[in-house]
């Protein structure tokens, strides 16, 4: 038996575009993810958001879900585009209301809510007006949008998440174009990384010069695989630590070393655009906390030139700016998804984390797998997701009993939703959703959390 700390935080996650639905109610304006997944071709068999888990109008029976199964922590994010329909200047009064409620039912329920300010879903306007992450003033605007979430929710959200995933926002959405706003390109994705570390720090900057009476804290999730070295030869070493360095270390080096790491701009160039003095002051230590997702490994190896074909998934970034061969073990189970199931990489994961930026504290903002989930009679048994759960979960723990500073865990998803441009096929919830009756069930593995959270420890 494996017994976390007293004071772990156990939680569960969603995003606003995969769940929430109601995409054009009570004046919302449309985000890019409702433009993105319009256009056919884009999704898998031209699945949108549209109505998703209708977690719009559910959400009071979702909390309830949430409670039974003793959850004590949600992270869920605000769709900018519901509260300030064009992104900037009008606030949508029924839009904030939407989100009053949720959090004022959450915390009745007693369910610490956790708030991701932008989880992909920018509104369209500012991709059409302002060029979306590549405009400058991208940066303003979303502090802007900051504010307006402190001032109206803050009183009761002590925790904030600035971005979810920027490396994702970068990579597949301004270099493989894979995910909204679809751009293609090898230099875009490094100036719209550039923006999103700007205004996380914008944000943050009002958050503590403004807000500091409210209490809270704020911090930024980025994600990461681990990379483990192919071979022993140095070249393999150092073709994994570059990997990770292009993966993490662009979001977080800045955040607690003031800069980008040197590979990076040795490697890009004038492709990697220039913090200011006054940018680097602005932006080293906005982060209350070191917020992780993670799903997965790959080898890495120094790639000799002729296979540039890393990507499984994108998860290989612009690898020829790397020189990183990716591979999988084929030994190693994998899930729908095709990312490789092994729990040993979270481990080393966080020890990395811990060693390059001093033993930060840690939560895991995101970390669970999708597998092709089936109703029989009446119950879904799906004991990968719950072994996979288990194995990572142990490797968390001994993460911890070795020294890092890992609080909390929070399993993606709380329920099956739309995962963006593979649609509804990929299930990666605790709770199984039929989506033409949009009726929820709750898995093996959910009953299992249950018990996981009550007992604050995992059995072996
Ligand atoms: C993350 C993302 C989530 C979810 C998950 C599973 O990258 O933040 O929204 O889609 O992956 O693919």
């Amino acid at each position: 038996m494996k017994t976390f700390p007293n004071d772990f935080i156990w939680g569960t996650a969603t995003s606003s575009y995969q769940i929430e639905g109601a995409a054009a109610a009570d004046g919302k304006g449309p985000s890019i993810w409702d433009a993105f997944s319009s256009i056919p071709g884009k999704t898998f068999n031209g699945e949108t958001g549209e109505i998703a888990c209708d977690h719009y109008h559910k959400f009071r029976e979702d909390i309830q879900l949430m409670k039974n199964m003793g959850v004590k922590a949600y992270r869920f994010s605000i769709a900018w585009a519901r509260i300030m329909p064009t992104g900037k200047d009008t606030i949508n009064e029924a839009g904030i209301a939407f989100y009053n409620e949720l959090i004022d039912n959450l915390l009745e329920a007693d369910i610490t809510p956790w708030v991701t300010l932008y989880h992909w879903d920018l509104p369209l306007a500012l991709q059409l007006e302002d060029d979306g992450w590549l405009g400058k003033n991208i940066t303003d605007y979303f502090a802007n949008y900051a504010n307006v979430c402190f001032e109206r929710f803050g009183d009761r959200v002590k925790n904030w998440i600035t971005l979810n995933e920027s490396w994702v926002v970068a990579i597949l959405g301004y270099g493989q174009g894979v995910f909204a706003p679809g751009r293609i390109s090898t230099s875009e994705p490094y100036l719209a990384a550039h923006h999103l570390i700007l205004a996380h720090a914008k944000a943050v900057q009002i958050f503590r010069n403004s807000y500091a009476h409210q209490n809270g804290r704020i911090g930024i999730t980025n994600n990461c695989d681990w990379r483990e070295p192919l071979t022993d030869s140095q070249e393999d070493k150092d073709a994994a630590e570059r990997a990770l360095e292009f993966f993490l270390a662009w979001f977080a080096d800045p955040i607690y070393k003031g800069d980008y790491p040197q590979v990076m701009k040795e490697r890009l160039g004038d492709r990697l655009p220039k913090f200011s003095k006054e940018e680097k002051v602005m932006i080293k230590g906005t982060s209350d906390f070191f917020g992780l997702n993670h799903y997965t490994t790959m080898y890495a190896a120094h790639s000799d030139g002729t296979n540039k074909d890393t990507n499984v998934y994108g998860n290989g970034g612009i690898s020829e700016d790397q020189d990183v061969d990716l591979s999988l073990d084929p030994e190693w189970k994998v899930t729908l998804m095709q990312w490789a199931v092994v729990p040993w990489g979270c481990k080393k994961m966080l020890h990395w984390i811990k060693d390059r930026y001093d033993n930060p504290n840690i939560y895991i903002t995101e970390n669970g797998c999708s597998y092709s989930d089936e109703l029989i009679n009446g119950e879904v048994d799906d004991q990968e997701r719950l072994n996979f759960y288990k194995h990572y979960l142990e490797s968390c723990q001994e993460a911890i009993s070795e020294g890092v500073k890992l609080k909390g865990y929070f399993a993606w998803s709380f329920m099956d939703n739309f995962e963006w441009a593979s649609g509804y096929k990929m299930r990666f919830g605790l709770h199984y959703v039929d989506f033409k009756t949009l009726e929820r069930i709750p898995k093996k593995s959910a009953l299992w959390f249950r018990d996981v959270t009550a007992k604050n420890s995992v059995d072996f």
